[in-house]
């Protein structure tokens, strides 16, 4: 692997060598995601420098990250210079102030955003994926108890396999029940409704001649709780750590005419999707859809900065306007590190990449290439399908192709740990399902090229041969 970092591991530990680290780091760090028994006879992944797709971790090993920093977000690659440069500038002339004001990148980030996604002309910051939906749940409900005083339009649809957070009020909205399970008791008010997979179509069905159900049923389910009491739906363009699940074509368009029968907002989750994962700018402009309110998180500074957005129309702004005699009758909502100013410097440093180097195009060209080398996979025994979208797919592992039984756990996990022991970092739904924690993921930052791909492909392709036997 050819790789070209920056500096040497010793400048960057300064005083302390690899072995106290990771001593350190067993004693302090809780990582996230994690069971830390495993960590009483194997070391933690430490990562120390990264350049293009490629990180080095604190013992020397070098990794071709086909996961952009594990969760999918460093989307521009490391070592973007102009990205800390950018965020150094303004540091130094204006750090932060509170988002009740604005400041020079805030401004001129909507304005940026505003004209990626011009029905969406309000822009609410703040510091996480989760906390962009938590806002808005906010905002749906409480527009329409300002609409409404007589009505409790304020039930929040989600979809099953979705995930929306981790905070409590976004988990209620997650449809993933092995994230949830010891968490509760969850917020009141959020219903869930079928996934939109056809692989294992919730109806058992076969598409086109379902008559995409897993749309329709949404209506039915509104209608069984009351149009008067939902307020809004929230999906993810495609379905991320559910399991990499683009929705069919008709899907949305269904969805939508749903929604504006019986005055339902729809939440576009593209905390994953957005920033040209999908080979779009957006995961939702791969359909015919108009959603009320985008969310946008992890690539919306390719995580060099933490930064999330919440944009909504302005008839739904325009709301919180109408009665300025009541003194509660605004959004009074405030997140303090939605006022960092460094963020949203990297967010524009970040979309001028992006659009410079076309990373979208690279992204769907890519990926489409990417795909292709899967598709050639489910010549494998235990491939039951590959299903992706621009730089974002899955591969889900079978016992039985025909009685599509998932694998294992610890053998999804065996497979992995080969693929990492061959330079290769990839992901994999993680305790999200009961016994159905069995897709790889796939999602290198947007400037990979044939021979990235080339490699990331090989090394699960010597894993998949190895564990077909
Ligand atoms: C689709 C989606 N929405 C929201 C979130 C939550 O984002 P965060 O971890 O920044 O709170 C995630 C995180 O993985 C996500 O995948």
């Amino acid at each position: 692997m050819a790789l070209n970092l920056r500096n040497d591991n010793e400048d960057l530990l300064c005083s302390y060598g690899p072995a106290e680290m990771i001593k350190m780091d067993k004693e302090n760090l809780w990582h996230h995601l994690t069971q830390h028994k495993v960590f009483e006879t194997a070391d933690p992944l430490i990562v120390v420098e990264g350049e293009g797709l490629r990180i080095k971790d604190i013992k020397g090993r070098e990794y071709i990250d086909a996961v952009s920093g594990g969760v999918w977000c460093v989307n521009v690659g490391y070592g973007r210079e102009s990205i800390a440069e950018e965020v150094y500038n303004q540091l130094r002339v204006m750090p932060y102030y509170a988002g009740s004001a604005g400041n020079i990148p805030a401004i001129k980030f909507a304005k940026k955003l505003t004209s990626l996604l011009p029905r969406l002309q309000k822009v609410y910051y703040s510091n996480s994926g989760s906390e962009a939906n938590e806002k808005a749940f906010k905002m749906v409900r409480q527009s329409f108890r300002l609409k409404y005083p007589d009505k409790e339009k304020i039930k929040i649809l989600y979809r099953n396999r979705d995930y929306h957070g981790t905070t409590i009020g976004a988990l209620s909205a997650t449809g993933q029940e092995e994230r949830k399970e010891e968490y509760g008791p969850f917020v009141p008010g959020f219903v869930e409704f079928p996934h939109a997979c056809c692989y294992r179509c919730h109806f058992g069905k076969t598409y086109p001649a379902c008559d995409i159900d897993c749309a329709r049923v949404v209506e039915d389910i509104i209608l069984k709780e009351g149009p008067d009491t939902v307020g809004a739906i929230i999906v993810e363009p495609i379905t991320a750590g559910g399991g990499i699940i683009p929705p069919v074509k008709e899907y949305y368009p269904i969805l939508q005419e749903i929604c504006k029968k019986y005055e339902v907002l729809m939440i576009m989750d593209e905390v994953v999707c957005g920033f040209g994962r999908t080979g779009k700018m957006f995961g939702h402009e791969h359909y015919d859809v108009d959603p009320d309110i985008v969310t946008m998180a992890k690539g919306t500074a390719s995580s060099y900065m933490p930064l999330s957005v919440t944009m909504a129309k302005a008839e739904l702004f325009d709301v919180f306007k109408s009665n300025p005699e009541d003194k509660l009758a605004y959004f009074r909502d405030i997140s303090t590190f939605g006022g960092c100013a460094g963020a949203f410097a990297a967010g524009l440093e970040n979309i001028r990449i992006i659009e410079e180097e076309k990373l979208f195009e690279n992204s769907a060209n890519m990926g489409r290439y990417m795909l292709e080398g899967l598709k050639e996979f489910t010549s494998f025994p235990i491939v039951g399908d590959v299903r992706g979208i621009g730089l974002f797919a899955g591969i889900e592992l079978v016992e039985d192709k025909e009685t599509k039984v998932p694998v294992s756990e610890e053998f999804i996990g065996k497979i992995i740990a080969d693929i990492s022991a061959q330079g290769v970092l990839v992901g994999r739904t993680n305790r999200s399902f009961k016994n159905q924690n069995n897709i790889i993921n796939l999602a290198p930052a947007l400037i990979a090229t044939k021979d990235d791909i080339d490699q990331i492909l090989q090394a699960i392709k010597n894993s998949l041969e190895k564990f077909s036997k």
